[in-house]
Parts: C-alpha cells; structure tokens; sequence
C-alpha cells in the first residue's frame, strides 16, 4: 500500500508535529550531543517544513525514563543542536503536553521550529494510551513521522496518535529508508549477499530465516556462528553458543542446502583464552578451537573468502559485527567487512549500531550507499514484520 508523502501535504501555516527519532548519544563530561547522525538525519524535513511555511513541533523520545522525569535524560541539549544546525533558535518545551507545550506551540511563526520534552517522560507513551495521544493530537493539525528508528515500537507518538490525525505522513528520512530497504525485501539486484554477524543467534534467527530465500549468499560472522559450528559438531571450546538453538541452527543449514544457498561460515578464528581487549591471541583453523579458548573474531582466511563473495555483490546488506568489535584486536574481522563492503560496486547497506560504528570508525560510511538510522527498526523491517509506525502511515 502507498505510503503519504510530504510532498502532497499542505503545511504552510500549519502546526506540524514531526516525530523524529533524536536517540542520541551525550558526551558525558559537558552533556552535548557528541554523535549527533540522528539530528543530521532529519534536517532534510525540517528544512523542507520551514521553507513551505509550516510552524514545525518536533518531538522524540530519549533514551528509557520509563514514563519519569529523569533530568539527565532531558531533550533540551538536542535543542541547542539543532539550533546550531539550522541557524536560528529552536525553543525547546519543558514538557511534551499541557501548558508548556501548549504555550510553546502558540508562539510559533510559520517557518519557525520548536522541540517538545522528551516523550518518554509520560508513561502514556511507550502505553500507545490514547488519552495521551490525544494531548498530542491537540498541538498541531499535521503529522509527519520522520521516526525510522522508532517504527517498530507501538508506542503512542507512533501509533495511537498518527491515527487520530487524518493529516499524516511520512517525513523525508522514513521514506528514504523505506526506500533503501523495502527493494532488499522484494527485487534486489543480484548477487545478493547477506552478511549478518552478532552475538547471539536468538536475535538474528529471524531476519536469517527471512534472507536465506531471497539472497543469494549468506556470510555469518561474530558470536552466533559458534551456535552454527557446534551444531555441525565441531569443537568451540569456551565460544559463546546458545546451547538450546543447536537444532534451529542446524535447520538453517539444511534450509541454505535445499534453497541451494551459499551460507558460509568462519574458516579460521582469532582466538584468546580470556574475554578482554589486547588479551594473547592465535589464528587457528575453523575445527581448531582449543579446550579453554574461545573464539573472538574471524581470522584472515575468512576475511579473504568473505571479501571475494563481497566484491561479486551487486546487492549486500550486513547487520552485526563478525567479531568482538568492543575489545580491539578483536575488531579487526569487523572493520575489514566494512571496507569490503565500501570497496564493493553493490548497492550497500548497513544497519544496527556496531555495524555503523564500524563503518564510522573505518572512515568509509562515505562509500556506504545507504546506512540505516534504526537498529532494532532495520532489523525487524528486514525480518519482513510489518512495523507500527509506517502501518499507520498507509493509506
Ligand atoms: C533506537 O535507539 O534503536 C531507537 O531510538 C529505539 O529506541 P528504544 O530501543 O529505546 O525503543
């Protein structure tokens, strides 16, 4: 079904509330935004608003209050960001309903923007309570949801509001995302390589069960190949492995074999006796795992093959780090996949948070055609689940 877009909206003079996703993270010593992706990633829309004259209400939830005033969990440094960002004040509201929003909004011009308190602050929110909803609905006459990161939560400013506004659409950066990764799901271009790394298996064996049909080569990477390697009777030593998935993964396996599949697996592995960064290290082959080590990134022979399946890519997407990518040099996997990917000619991919930070950290997010702002949104949208947020938006 087709989605609202912007573009066929009236704004001009009208209140908008957008719903943007302004999750971020704060320097700790003074406070401030320090990666500020998620602002930047909804300017485009905030910029389109104030040039068509709307009178534009951001909002966001931050982080997990848990329906409290938490006051280091605060939106207000997110204002003075996008203060800097777009070149003129953006008045930030003490609360997202009542009488400060409520007077906030009314001194809004058209072309101007303000930012509401963290939704989160009211338990009504993560509830999807309609009479919270409602306040909302109150501020303004247009929605626009520009919340990729939050689509898949059925919470109130994505869900129940949306709902009681007839006037209501997509933001630019949702559909800019819909865009990248609804092609994945249906017509991707071919070959089609599917790189999925992680932990555990438990919170990708959904998206695998989804993306084995429809690519053409599966590379798997990080702790949750050790489940797929003790499922193959091979030895993982003290390896992370979710014990009880041993047959889950081993049905993967067979599905790949009777889809004629490429599902590849580490051939060799760094492996370190303790769990801590610089800890003592050995390189040994994929059945080569000894007693009392456990395997914390791949090794070379890996990166070589997965590069190869990369670089025939005309398609790729990859969603988790192949190694320990927290306690370097066991990042080393991780960050050699993110320049394959950025080598490769593929239409690319990337999304979760350690996948982009390593592309990030690499220096190559430039040469990543498209890098998801959701985590947990991505992830779910690539399991095929119909996400909340954009639901509502159909029409
Ligand atoms: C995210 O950081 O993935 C989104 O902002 C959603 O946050 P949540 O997991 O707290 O709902």
């Amino acid at each position: 079904m087709a989605i609202r877009r912007l573009k066929d909206m009236e704004v001009k003079g009208k209140r908008v509330l957008c719903r943007a996703d302004f999750n971020v993270t704060l320097d700790k010593q003074t406070g401030q935004v320090d990666d500020d992706t998620r602002v930047t990633a909804v300017l485009p829309t905030i910029r389109e608003l104030q040039a068509r004259g709307a009178r534009v209400v951001l909002c966001s939830h931050f982080q997990r209050p848990k329906g409290k005033r938490v006051p280091e969990m605060s939106l207000r440094p997110v204002a003075a960001n996008l203060s800097r960002h777009l070149g003129r004040e953006v008045p930030f509201a003490e609360d997202c309903v009542g009488e400060p929003a409520r007077a906030a909004v009314a001194k809004l011009k058209d072309g101007e923007a303000l930012l509401l308190e963290n939704l989160r602050f009211h338990k009504g929110e993560e509830a999807d309570d309609a009479d919270f909803a409602r306040q909302l609905a109150e501020l303004a006459d247009v929605y626009v949801n520009d919340a990729f990161g939050a689509a898949h939560r059925a919470h109130a400013s994505v869900h129940a509001l949306p709902r009681l506004m007839p006037a209501r659409c997509a933001g630019l950066l949702m559909m800019k995302e819909i865009d990248a990764l609804a092609p994945l799901l249906a017509e991707p271009r071919r070959p089609f390589v599917a790189i999925l790394g992680g932990a555990k298996i438990s919170g990708k064996l959904q998206v695998l069960k989804h993306l084995l049909p429809k690519c053409d080569a599966m590379l798997i990477g990080g702790g949750m190949a050790y489940t797929f390697l003790k499922a193959q009777g091979l030895p993982v030593g003290k390896s992370l492995v979710e014990a009880d998935l041993t047959g889950e993964a081993a049905a993967v396996l067979e599905q790949a074999r009777k889809l004629g599949r490429t599902l590849l697996l580490p051939l060799d592995h760094v492996v370190a006796e303790k769990f801590e960064a610089q800890a003592p290290y050995r390189v040994v082959p994929a059945d080569g795992i000894p007693d009392g080590w456990m395997a914390l990134d791949i090794g070379p022979r890996t990166v070589e093959r997965y590069t190869q399946e990369i670089a025939k890519a005309a398609t790729v997407v990859w969603n988790g780090p192949q190694g320990v990518f927290e306690l370097p040099p066991f990042n080393a996997g991780t960050f050699a996949v993110a320049k394959a990917v950025a080598g490769s000619q593929a239409f690319s991919v990337v999304g979760g948070g350690e996948s982009v930070a390593a592309v990030n950290e690499a220096g190559v997010s430039e040469r990543i055609s498209h890098i998801s702002t959701g985590g947990g949104a991505s992830l779910e949208f690539l399991e095929g689940q119909k996400l909340p947020g954009i639901a509502v938006l159909e029409s």
